[in-house]
């Protein structure tokens, strides 16, 4: 059976007096795995990443690529950047409710052959699947699967190219019909904060002043910063050198070069930064159900700032619709 459930701001079906979103949505109305569908077919005509090609079960090569890109790389990172913006433009105006996630990568998968390019998660690791779809209290690397968007739901889709032997990594949250205050909220607030942590990035200065960025806004409106995963250098390879976390750590002490490419991809959450994994080994939900977004640039270092590699030719990120 399908009980309608209320919505995040209504008084809780138990008769608590408290706010659904306080009281019983803390363990009911959470996403559940679904059924994911075969899988899909890329031409033969579109040249693939080495760890798609079947020869080593989607586990990727690793080779010493130099952080530093060179300008020939560069200029065709900046191509695959703008396709990725593209193709997530495309996927972010199918959503609605009653769209599932799984529809959603057919569109994503198609707008990818459109263009001439990989995408890049289908076969990575084994992920089965063209994009990833992380709805409300996923954190990141949702399967999409036969489940239908429900209005009120937030969703981020996470998309990466791979086209002119280099990769461009995007993600951004959509959301989805009327969507409660406090969510959209975490949303505007989530975007704030990759905004000011691509405006931390300046030659000379250690990675680390981006996490630093990130976390005192997000430390201000209460909200969680995920700490599992983390940006990434990014190139001929999907993942490389740097690490780039959305928290402080001294840690993070790579400085900062022109040439420089990486992502900045924070995760932030309504309540802990905790997560769990699913048994599907992808899925990463907060361990307490609460929600959590993200919004994801590729970007290189230039002499002053950062140039943001993920722009359509407009210069328009792919979620602004
Ligand atoms: N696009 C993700 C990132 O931002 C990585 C997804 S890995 C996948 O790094 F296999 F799930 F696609
Ligand atoms: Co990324
Ligand atoms: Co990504």
């Amino acid at each position: 059976m399908n009980r309608v459930l209320p919505k995040a701001n209504d008084p809780c079906w138990c008769g608590s007096g408290r706010k659904y979103k306080r009281c019983h949505r803390e363990t009911e109305g959470r996403i559940e795995p679904g059924v994911i569908s075969p899988l899909r077919t890329v031409p033969e005509a579109i040249a693939r990443p080495e760890y798609a090609t079947g020869q080593s079960n989607g586990e990727p090569q690793r080779w010493r690529e130099p952080m530093v890109k060179s300008p020939d790389v560069l200029a065709r990172m900046r191509i695959a950047g703008r396709v990725a913006a593209e193709v997530l433009a495309d996927t972010g105006a199918a959503v609605r409710p009653g769209i599932t996630t799984d529809e959603l990568d057919a569109v994503c998968h198609q707008a990818c052959i459109a263009r001439g390019a990989y995408p890049s998660p289908l076969g990575y690791r084994g992920y089965p699947k063209s994009v990833c779809t992380s709805v409300n209290e996923v954190i990141c690397h949702g399967i999409p699967d036969d489940r239908p968007l429900s209005d009120g739901d937030i969703i981020d889709l996470d998309v990466t190219v791979f086209v002119g032997g280099v990769h461009g990594d995007t993600n951004g949250t959509f959301l989805v019909g009327d969507v409660d205050d406090s969510s959209r909220r975490l949303v505007r607030v989530t975007e704030e904060c990759l905004q000011l942590g691509i405006a931390a990035v300046r030659p000379g200065q250690p990675i680390s002043d981006i996490g630093r960025a990130i976390d005192a806004h997000a430390a201000k409106h209460h909200f969680g910063v995920v700490r599992m995963f983390v940006g990434h250098g990014i190139g001929e390879q999907f993942h490389s050198e740097p690490s780039v976390p959305h928290y402080f750590t001294p840690a993070a002490s790579t400085v900062m070069e022109p040439g420089m490419t990486f992502t900045i991809e924070p995760m932030i959450t309504m309540g802990t930064w905790r997560e769990r994994l699913w048994d599907d080994g992808w899925t990463a939900v907060t361990a307490d159900g609460r929600r959590s977004a993200q919004f994801e640039h590729t970007m290189v270092v230039r002499g002053d700032v950062a140039e943001v590699l993920t722009v359509r030719a407009d210069g328009r990120p792919g979620w602004s619709l």
